[in-house]
């Protein structure tokens, strides 16, 4: 770690909205099926629920895409401060809901600092970032989703045991504290360098680059040689660009645009999100016995989660991005296909008198399903987890790198959306119908992956002009981009020798 210590603490800090982000998604799973929350809602339906879940990532959608301007004109750490403002307020009105529409109004106001949050913070850990360490440093934000989602099962899970109404909104009351830590600390943390060069604040530039990258020293060469070439990325883009929104559907940003929105919309595609916030409710259809086993499940799939994203922190600028994301999937895909067949083979469905389903999957196979899930999330969370979040915070150009990734994070919440909205009722009425969908979209990704997404690991952010303009298909356009590699350490070679 050493030289990269005050980076990974700039990166750390910034994580702690991904855990902001995490706690909300993990929180509601177990809430629902807890007996007061449901009383004091009055049950809500599997339409009912779908709502309560999908507002809060509504708010995120609306949040992601304000987030690209906000960044630009106000800064990512301005930005990021007034995302957790936001937040604490919604989750204050979600802790103090009297009734159904204010739970909603409460998780769409924190879902638009989150929506906020999950833009920003990347793209502001990417910019602090040397090449050589920053996909580990954006897959902190995606550690730090997972330690939240974690914590609020856990806390689900000591607040089942509470008899009254503070079991839920003790819950939603304690992220706040999160949200104030972020805030405070992000009054320490410096501004993007890019961003300040962008806004030709060069001298201020200077000085965080020299923060980060030589324990203070703004003259040291490493400080002086990425100052230069920031700056003339930034001076070049600017001679060559229109920094508005139409740019983005324009050649040839518009191809890393659509791999953007592709890759985020099929990490929601996984079906991540069915598992972190229906699980309790499908171990209890499977036949997971008794009151408190499938909330301890759900709680065993927060630990699975955060403990396999560690790997891909260590080793996914070794592994790369491409290579991850198809291991990724065909993990995924396996898993599903397996759960899928056993639900078939096994299930016979009843309802309990509240409508509430019941698969009556017998106990074999129905640990199966539960260790199927598992190792679906552990697929999950060392590929598509992580990357999906790393690949659009480092392939645009400075100039219009926020508002392209507020478009790519607004797909991601979308299609969250979608699926919190009508995943509840679609694993009612297909039940292993939807495992087998998601096993479908799994297989087509490793393919889509394969052809379409070239390489980034270990590439300076001003790289990716070249690795973006050559051919479509990825496949085809290594040996281009290995030209580009050789003339370079020619070119470097000779500058050495002239020296
Ligand atoms: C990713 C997804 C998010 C999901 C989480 C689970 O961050 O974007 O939707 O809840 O992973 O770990």
């Amino acid at each position: 770690m050493g030289r990269d210590t005050q980076t990974y603490l700039v990166g750390g800090v910034a994580a702690i909205g991904g855990f902001l982000f995490g706690f909300d998604t993990g929180l509601i799973s177990s809430i629902l099926e807890m007996d007061y929350w449901k009383s004091y809602f009055h049950n809500p339906g599997s339409v009912g629920v779908g709502v309560i879940v999908s507002l809060l990532t509504a708010g995120c959608f609306v949040g992601s895409l304000c987030a690209g301007w906000l960044a630009d004109r106000y800064s990512r750490k301005k930005s990021i401060m007034a995302a957790c403002v936001v937040f604490t307020l919604g989750a204050a009105i979600q802790c103090g809901s009297r009734n159904r529409a204010m739970l909603i109004i409460g998780r769409f106001i924190a879902g638009l600092g989150v929506g906020v949050l999950s833009m920003t913070v990347p793209v502001f850990q990417s910019e602090m970032s040397p090449s050589h360490i920053r996909g580990r440093l954006v897959s902190l934000q995606q550690w730090a989703i997972t330690w939240g989602i974690l914590v609020a099962f856990w806390i689900d899970y000591g607040c089942h045991f509470i008899k009254s109404d503070a079991a839920w909104r003790i819950p939603m009351g304690i992220q706040i504290v999160p949200a104030i830590i972020l805030f405070v600390s992000m009054f320490f943390m410096p501004y993007s360098p890019r961003w300040l060069i962008d806004n030709d604040r060069f001298d201020e530039a200077q000085q965080v680059l020299a923060r980060l990258r030589s324990g203070g020293d703004i003259y040291a060469p490493q400080v002086i040689e990425e100052l230069e070439d920031i700056k003339e990325a930034v001076r070049v883009e600017r001679e060559t660009a229109v920094r508005s929104y139409a740019e983005l559907l324009r050649f040839p940003i518009r191809r890393r645009i659509i791999l953007g929105v592709v890759i985020q919309a099929l990490q929601q595609l996984t079906g991540i999100n069915v598992s972190m916030y229906f699980a309790t409710s499908i171990f209890k259809q499977s036949g997971l016995s008794g009151d408190n086993a499938p909330l301890l499940a759900q709680g065993v799939n927060g630990v699975v989660n955060m403990l396999a994203t560690i790997p891909a922190i260590l080793w996914v600028d070794r592994w790369g991005r491409r290579k991850t994301l198809m291991l990724g999937s065909l993990g995924c895909g396996v898993t599903y296909f397996v759960q899928a067949v056993t639900t078939a083979a096994t299930q016979r469905k009843t309802y309990d008198a509240d409508g509430s389903l019941n698969l009556n999957i017998p106990h074999g196979p129905s640990y199966l399903i539960v260790v199927m899930m598992y190792l679906f999330v552990a697929s999950f969370a060392m590929s598509w987890g992580p990357v999906a979040w790393i690949y659009p915070s480092e392939m645009f150009p400075m100039h219009i790198r926020s508002k392209a990734n507020s478009i790519t994070t607004a797909a991601n919440w979308l299609l969250n959306f979608v699926i919190g909205l009508v995943s509840p009722i679609l694993i009612k009425k297909i039940t292993w119908g939807l495992d087998l969908i998601f096993a479908v979209i799994m297989f087509a990704s490793i393919v889509i992956i394969y052809l379409f997404y070239p390489e980034t690991k270990n590439r300076s952010l001003e790289d990716m002009e070249v690795i973006f303009t050559g051919s479509p298909w990825a496949h085809k356009d290594r040996k281009r981009i290995d030209e580009y590699d050789a003339a370079r350490a020619n070119q470097v070679d000779v500058d050495i020798k002239q020296s």
